[in-house]
């Protein structure tokens, strides 16, 4: 299983250092944007992704929770992502969304909340890079782990397999080494954040995460 270090929770004292390191480590960087109106809260823009995107070579899989994705994938695109994952549940067009993601250049991923079913999304899937399921609410990091997302990447990946589709399976919220074996057989990728970043040992749980 492959990883991406979402860097939400990581202690931006010496994140030059600590970043650096962690990048080093996993496969992809997972950027969570957050808008304070699609989710309760508030992260960081394209102005810090521009700024680590200088720390390493990694691909960016920016991660927009934003009610108008569509008014930012210009600056997250020149930002360095080589993914944009917007929410089905924004206020946009999901096609011409996915659209204006490819005209920038940039790999196109869509993403579901908890309460969104597979079903809701059959109809964009030949079209997209990417599926991100989310398995806790959006909004913040170390929450625990929803067992319903299971079904869903089983679910994406029998279709992925019966229809020649080209997308990878990501799964986002409460990854970890107990929760990671559940979903490994069915995820291209797996997102990971306080698991891996408030962690005394980061490598062994990268190790644990990358061996299933
Ligand atoms: C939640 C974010 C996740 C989160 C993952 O809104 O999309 O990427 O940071 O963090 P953990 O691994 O702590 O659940
Ligand atoms: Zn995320």
């Amino acid at each position: 299983m492959k990883i991406a270090l979402s860097i939400l929770t990581l202690d931006f004292s010496n994140v030059e250092n600590k970043f650096k390191d962690l990048a080093s480590k996993v496969d992809y960087i997972h950027m969570d944007i957050m808008d304070a109106e699609f989710v309760p809260n508030i992260s960081f823009g394209y102005g810090i992704v521009g700024n680590l995107r200088k720390l390493t070579d990694k691909p960016f899989d920016t991660h927009l929770m934003m009610m108008h994705p569509q008014n930012y994938i210009k600056q997250f695109a020149a930002a360095g992502s080589q993914y944009i994952t917007f929410h089905v549940e924004a206020d946009c067009d999901v096609l011409s969304t996915i659209k204006l993601i490819k005209e920038n250049n940039v790999k196109a991923g869509i993403s579901i909340k908890p309460k969104t079913s597979v079903e809701e999304i059959e109809k964009y899937l030949p079209y997209v890079d990417m599926v991100l399921v989310m398995s806790v609410e959006p909004g913040f990091g170390g929450q625990k782990f929803m067992p319903s997302a299971i079904e869903k990447v089983k679910k994406l990946n029998e279709l992925k397999k019966a229809n020649g589709y080209n997308y990878l399976i990501n799964i986002d919220g409460g990854i970890n080494g107990d929760t990671a074996p559940s979903i490994a057989d069915y995820v291209d990728l797996a997102v990971s954040g306080s698991y891996i970043c408030n962690a005394d040992n980061p490598d062994e749980r990268i190790e644990i995460l990358k061996k299933l």
